[in-house]
C-alpha cells in the first residue's frame, strides 16, 4: 500500500503537489507549520525532533517528498539562523525519524540551483557535475541538506534522491519572489489602485524558469523512476534577463509604466545566471516542462487580479 506524505503540503509547490497525487489516486498526507491537524494532515515543526518523529511513526510514509522548507533566497540574508534551523537541522530531524519508523521509505529531497551559486558567464547550461559555489546563506542551507541526504542514502542505505530545481513559478506563489513582486504592483496598476510605477531590484539576473504545474510532474515522476543516491536538475534549460520577464508582463498588462529601481530590493550578493541542463531528469523519466513563461505570466497577473 502506498502512503505518501508532502512535507509542507499547504505551500505553493506542496498545494499543487498534493492535488497531483491524490488525482493520480494516491492516498495522501501532508504537513504544514500553520494549520491546525485535520484528517491526512499533520501540524510539523521541523526543529521540533519529537514532533517530526511522532508524525513519521504515525504516517509510516512509504514515499515522502520533502517540500518545506525556507524557500526565499532573500529572507535568508536576514535570519540566516532560521534558515539553517529549518533547511538543514530540520531535514536532520526528517531523515532520523524516517531511519527509525520507515527505513524503506523512498524521499525526494527537494533542493535548488541556489547550491551552484557562483556561474561562470561562459557555461551557459549547468549539469549535475558542475561546482557548487553558493553566494546565499540560502544556497548554503540547500547545498548542506543536499550533501546530508546523500551521506544518510550512503551510510545508512536510506532511499533518497536529492533535486537541484531551478526558478519555479505560478499562481499562488507568495509575494517576495520576483514574478508576483512584479505582477502585484502591475495589477495594482492595471486596477487605478497605485501610481504607474513599479519598484523592482536586479533586472540584470538571468534565471531558469519553469511552472510550478511542470514542476510537480517532474517530482512524481522522479519518485518513482530514478535511481538512490542521485542528483537532478529539474529546469527548463532556458535562461531569462529580470529586465525581460518584467517586459513580457507589461506588455501583457497593456499599460504604460515608469520602472524604478528600489536599493532595498537589491542583495548583498546575487547569483547572476543560473540557468540548468535537464538532459538527466529528461532521460531517466521522459519529463520534459510543457508551460512556457509567457503563459506562466499570464496566469499570474490574472490570479493577482483577483487578489
Ligand atoms: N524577489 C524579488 N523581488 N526578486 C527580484 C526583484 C523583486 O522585486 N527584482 C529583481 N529581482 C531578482 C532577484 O535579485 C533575483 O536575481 C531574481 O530576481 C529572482 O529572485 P527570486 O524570485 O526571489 O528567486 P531566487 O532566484 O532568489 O530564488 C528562487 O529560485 C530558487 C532556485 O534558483 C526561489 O524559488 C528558491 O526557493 C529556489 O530554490
Amino acid at each position: 500500500m502506498t502512503r505518501m506524505l508532502v512535507t509542507g503540503g499547504t505551500g505553493f509547490v506542496g498545494t499543487y503537489m498534493v492535488n497531483l497525487l491524490r488525482d493520480l489516486g494516491y492516498q495522501v498526507s501532508s504537513t504544514s507549520h500553520s494549520r491546525p491537524e485535520q484528517a491526512n494532515h499533520f501540524y510539523l515543526d521541523l526543529t521540533n525532533t519529537s514532533n517530526v518523529q511522532a508524525v513519521i511513526q504515525q504516517v509510516k510514509p512509504t514515499h515522502i517528498i520533502h517540500l518545506a522548507g525556507q524557500s526565499s533566497v532573500q529572507h535568508s540574508w536576514k535570519f540566516k539562523q532560521q534558515t539553517f534551523d529549518i533547511n538543514l537541522s530540520g531535514t536532520i530531524n526528517l531523515l532520523d525519524a524516517i531511519l527509525k519508523f520507515s527505513p524503506d521509505c523512498r524521499v525526494l529531497s527537494v533542493g535548488s540551483s541556489e547550491e551552484y551559486g557562483c556561474v561562470d558567464q561562459k557555461d551557459t547550461q549547468i549539469d549535475e557535475m558542475y561546482f557548487t559555489r553558493p553566494m546565499s546563506p540560502y544556497g548554503v542551507s540547500k547545498l548542506s541538506s543536499g550533501l546530508i541526504c546523500m551521506q544518510y542514502a550512503k551510510a545508512y542505505c536510506l532511499d533518497i534522491v536529492h533535486t537541484r530545481t531551478f526558478n519555479h513559478i505560478g499562481p499562488g506563489q507568495s509575494l517576495g519572489f520576483v514574478t508576483q513582486d512584479f505582477a502585484q504592483q502591475i495589477a495594482q496598476i492595471q486596477l487605478g489602485k497605485r501610481q504607474p510605477v513599479i519598484h523592482v531590484g536586479n533586472l540584470e539576473s538571468i534565471r531558469d524558469f519553469t511552472d510550478v504545474r511542470d514542476i510537480v510532474k517532474a517530482y512524481e515522476r522522479l519518485l518513482f523512476s530514478s535511481s538512490t543516491g542521485e542528483i537532478f536538475n529539474v529546469c527548463s534549460g532556458v535562461g531569462i534577463k529580470m529586465a525581460d520577464i518584467l517586459k513580457t508582463l507589461i506588455d501583457i498588462s497593456n499599460v504604460k509604466i515608469n520602472i524604478q529601481r528600489d536599493p532595498e530590493k537589491m542583495r548583498p550578493s546575487d547569483v547572476p545566471i543560473l540557468v540548468g541542463n535537464n538532459d538527466k531528469i529528461t532521460s531517466a523519466t521522459g519529463w520534459a516542462p510543457q508551460i512556457g513563461v509567457a503563459a506562466s505570466l499570464a496566469d499570474i497577473l490574472h490570479d493577482r487580479w483577483s487578489k
